[in-house]
């Protein structure tokens, strides 16, 4: 990790959970880190306790509402004034929320659709145009996907969630032929993970905590960590090394 030391990297929903854990460890790794998520205090609580455990780097709480356009446009321009430029994006930031194809609201959809594949995309296309302009040929981008972007499981509160994951699978690929076709040597990842014990489970199931509760007590789950431990992975690996795709899973998970 020493070549990313003071270089930027973007973090998306680094307010709790996984984002959360992504960016504090790649803080700990002397990482200029700008973290973004709507509960910004969360970030600056979290940059914080990068300080007071004496991390090299740095956290940069940026309050963004991934599915505003606007948002992310301006947080690009307050990056490139402050700080030059992302050398490394992680779009993490997702949710899924239960709105089944025969009955969900088309305003869940959409929420899904703009946060886990549109804001993805245009945080994707910033970065790479923010590394291009700087003639950073280095750079990683790397997607938050999911298990559910591979295979369907039976249960209607995730389908569309699943549907929007398996664009993640396609975005990553896509973007990794055109990153070729542009003959630069950016990488692009996807860490596809299974269950995760976050807060995950708790915003799709907010109506049902209970329910929540008992999905991270079925079986011994990943934590945000572990993801965190794989991102690390892919920026170490040596520059001629491409890594598509991390599928992880808690051992115990059967699907
Ligand atoms: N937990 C799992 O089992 C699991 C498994 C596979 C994949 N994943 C994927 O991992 C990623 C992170 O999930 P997690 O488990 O860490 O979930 P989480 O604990 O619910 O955190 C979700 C993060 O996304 C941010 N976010 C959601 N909507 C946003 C918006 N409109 N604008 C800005 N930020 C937004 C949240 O920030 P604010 O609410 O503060 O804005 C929060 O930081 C997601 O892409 C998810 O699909 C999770």
């Amino acid at each position: 990790m020493d070549r990313w030391k003071g270089r930027v990297a973007l973090v998306t929903g680094a307010s709790v959970g996984i984002g959360a854990a992504i960016a504090k460890s790649l803080v700990q790794h002397g990482m200029k880190v700008v973290g973004c998520a709507r509960n910004v205090e969360q970030i600056e609580k979290l940059a914080a306790e990068c300080v007071s455990s004496g991390f090299s780097g740095t956290l940069i709480p940026y309050k963004c509402d991934l599915s505003v356009e606007d948002d992310m446009l301006s947080m690009f321009s307050w990056i490139k004034v402050q700080h030059q430029g992302v050398d490394v994006c992680i779009n993490n930031a997702g949710l899924a929320l239960p709105e089944p194809l025969l009955s969900g609201k088309t305003s869940g959809w959409r929420t899904m659709m703009d946060v886990n594949v549109i804001g993805l995309s245009v945080c994707t296309r910033e970065a790479y145009q923010s590394m291009k302009e700087r003639n950073i040929d280095d750079g990683h981008i790397i997607n938050i996907n999911s298990m559910s972007g591979h295979r369907l499981v039976n249960n209607a509160d995730i389908h569309f969630y699943t549907a929007s994951k398996y664009a993640v699978t396609a975005l990553t690929e896509g973007l990794r032929q055109e990153l070729r076709e542009a003959k630069t040597h950016i990488r692009a990842t996807c860490i596809s993970p299974g269950l995760v014990e976050t807060e995950f489970a708790y915003r799709l199931l907010s109506k049902n905590q209970e329910k929540a509760a008992a999905t991270y007590k079925s079986i011994k789950c990943l934590q945000a960590a572990d993801i965190a431990n794989a991102v690390v992975y892919v920026l170490s690996a040596p520059p001629h090394v491409q890594i598509g795709d991390i599928q992880m899973r808690p051992v115990e998970q059967l699907t």
